[in-house]
This record gives structure tokens, sequence and C-alpha cells, in this order.
């Protein structure tokens, strides 16, 4: 609280305290505006946006401690019994509308009517498939080929690109799924190989979104299509994180899978070639992927749905606690 003011000078100095406060006031509210955070690759061109490093400014749990991507170190992955295959439903089919395929200037996304949903795998429930996404790299003008782009990354190595099909708790919607932790995340990894057959619509219809903001419909298609087939899905990593963009909600449900999807150097560099971070096609969108976060004391576990007999260790610890069982009856 101010006291009093004896004198004319001591106003004018409050006024301008109030003027200040205005402007701090607007500032901030500024910084609230999601859109705008950026990718470190977009910092030199917009040298005000919030980075990467800086998003914690927008909302402090993009500074938590169970955040998102990670790199997974294999050999620290403890194998998990309960990480079974997932019961797809309504993935080998198309949804009854058209996909709605839209720039959001930080990704191309593709929004889901919800029809197609998993469970088992350990969720806590069915989840339905909201819309999904892709990260990527950029162009390598020396090695001549695609730098990798993905979020995760396996002991270090990362991949070309990453594909995140986001699901919510059935019940939910999207705004109660962030509050509730209600969301899961399944990962696929893009590999560069074979061309992939079952892109070629998605990848056209990829020059008709080059500015942020650009919609344009397709023909949508089984969500089993676009990922490795079903059989090698089972094989698989499971930990607890965030989105990957602000707000960066925690409590998120993360699946990779170890099975990468194949596309051809071609297909991968078409997203850089088409697709613009802004309206007036001056930045190519590349790199739109956060650096990895401190795993910290999370532990990442591997599903075992291959293996026949029980772990190793429980083998070996079996004669132990026979013995020991023997020898303390004697
Ligand atoms: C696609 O966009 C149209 C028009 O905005 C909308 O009516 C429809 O619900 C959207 N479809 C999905 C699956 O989001
Ligand atoms: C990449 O190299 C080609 C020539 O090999 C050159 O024309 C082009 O401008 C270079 N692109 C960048 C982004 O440096
Ligand atoms: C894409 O967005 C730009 C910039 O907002 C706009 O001028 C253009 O008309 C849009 N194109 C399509 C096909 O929507
Ligand atoms: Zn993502």
């Amino acid at each position: 609280m101010h006291p009093p003011s004896a004198s004319g000078r001591k106003q004018g100095e409050e006024r301008m305290g109030l003027f200040q406060w205005l402007f701090l006031f607007s500032l901030s509210l500024t910084a609230a505006a999601s859109d705008d955070w950026c990718y470190q690759s977009q910092e030199c061109q917009n040298p005000g946006c919030k980075a990467p490093r800086n998003w914690v400014e927008i909302n402090e749990e993009c500074g938590g401690t169970n955040q998102s991507p990670i790199n997974i170190v294999t050999s620290k992955v403890e194998n998990n019994w309960n990480l079974k295959p997932f019961e797809y439903t309504n993935y080998h089919i198309r949804q009854q509308s058209n996909w709605n395929v839209t720039n959001t200037g930080h990704s191309v996304q593709v929004d889901l009517d919800g029809s197609a949903k998993i469970s088992s795998g350990d969720l806590p429930g069915l989840y339905k498939a909201v819309q999904f996404h892709f990260h990527w790299g950029r162009w390598n003008n020396v090695s001549k080929e695609m730098d990798p782009g993905s979020e995760h990354s396996i002991n270090g190595e990362r991949y070309a690109m990453e594909l995140h099909i986001v699901h919510i708790k059935d019940e939910y919607d999207l705004s109660e799924a962030a509050q509730k932790k209600g969301l899961a995340v399944l990962g696929f990894f893009i590999a560069i190989g074979e061309k992939n057959k079952n892109y070629d619509t998605f990848i056209s219809k990829l020059a008709d979104i080059p500015s942020h903001g650009n919609k344009t419909e397709m023909a949508p298609l089984p969500l089993f299509s676009l990922i490795p087939e079903e059989e090698a899905l089972k094989n698989y990593y499971r930990y607890t994180g965030s989105l990957t963009t602000p707000n960066c909600n925690e409590g998120v449900v993360w699946t990779l899978f170890q099975e990468p999807i194949q596309l051809s150097s071609e297909q991968v560099q078409t997203f850089v070639q088409k697709i613009y971070f802004d309206k007036t096609k001056n930045l190519p969108m590349e790199d739109n992927f956060r650096p990895v976060q401190p795993v910290g004391s999370r532990i990442v576990y591997k599903s075992d749905s291959d293996a026949l007999v029980p772990p190793a260790k429980t083998l070996v610890l079996l004669p132990v606690a026979a013995y020991l069982l023997f020898s303390s009856i004697q």
C-alpha cells in the first residue's frame, strides 16, 4: 500500500508507477499467449519468441521433473510383464468423415473423430485417438541427407522423424484430459528406408498447406496403414512424461515402439520443402522438435511379451531361496 502523497512530485512518480505496471501487465499477457512459443530453429527470424529453454516462462510445468522427450538408455530399461500388446479398436478402418490436415505453425496435424481407440498395454482404461502430428529435422547441405528430427532418442541416436498419435481417456474432452492427466501418446520413430506408398496421399497434401493456419481435407485412411504391422507393435518402451509443447502438461503415458515406420528420403524431404512455420513462407518448417529433457529418477520400462520363460533373475533366485530355506531348517 502507498502512503497518502504529500507533494505533486510524489503524485507524478505514482502515475509513472501505474504506467509501468500497465506496461508490465500487457507484457505478461503477451507472454501468456500460447502462440508466442517457438522452436530453436525459428529464433533467428523471431528474436522475441520463446524457444524451448524459455518455455518455462509460458508455463512453469515446462520446467518440471517429468518432462518429455527423453533419451532412452537401453541398458537401464526394466522389463515389465504388465506391458502386454495393446488392443486396437477401429485402427483397421477409415473414420466416416474426411480428415482435416492443418499446418499449425509448429507441425502438420490431422484431427481425428475419436472412433479409433486403444486399451490394454497397462493403460488404465479405454483411450480414443484425437489427433496425430509429426516432428522432423532439416536438410543437411554437406551430408546431402536429412538430419535427424525425432524428439525421443535411443542411446543418444535420433531418427529422421517421429509420429505422435495423441489419445485421451474415452470419457474426457481435450481440456479435461490435459487437466486430469488423461493423456496417452503412441510415439513411432520414422527411419529413412523404402518408399512407403501408404503415405503418398498424405504427403501429396502437404503442398496445399504451406502456411501457418492453412487447412485441407483428405479421404481418411485406416491408422494401421500408417504404422508398422501389429505383430511388430508388441515391443515398446513405457514411461511417464509430458506433452512436448507448451503447456508441457505432465502425467502423459508415453509409449515408444521399437519398430520404426519407413519413409524414403524424398518423402521425408517433402515435409521440409513444402511446409513453412509462418504465414509468409519465409521460414521452412524444420527441426520442430524439443531437445531431450532430464530423465531424473524416472524408470523407463520395456514390454517383454516375446519371452516365454520367466526372467533369468527368478531362475537364479529360486534355487538360492530353496538352499537358504533348507539350511535354516537344519
Ligand atoms: C473437420 O473440419 C470440419 C469443418 O471445420 C468439421 O466440421 C469437422 O468436425 C472436422 N473433422 C474432424 C474429424 O475434426
Ligand atoms: C545447398 O547447396 C546448393 C548447391 O549444392 C545451393 O544451391 C543451395 O543454395 C544450398 N542451400 C543452402 C540452404 O545453403
Ligand atoms: C494459406 O494461408 C495464407 C496466409 O494466411 C493465405 O493467404 C492463403 O490463402 C492460405 N491458403 C489456403 C489454400 O488456405
Ligand atoms: Zn508431438
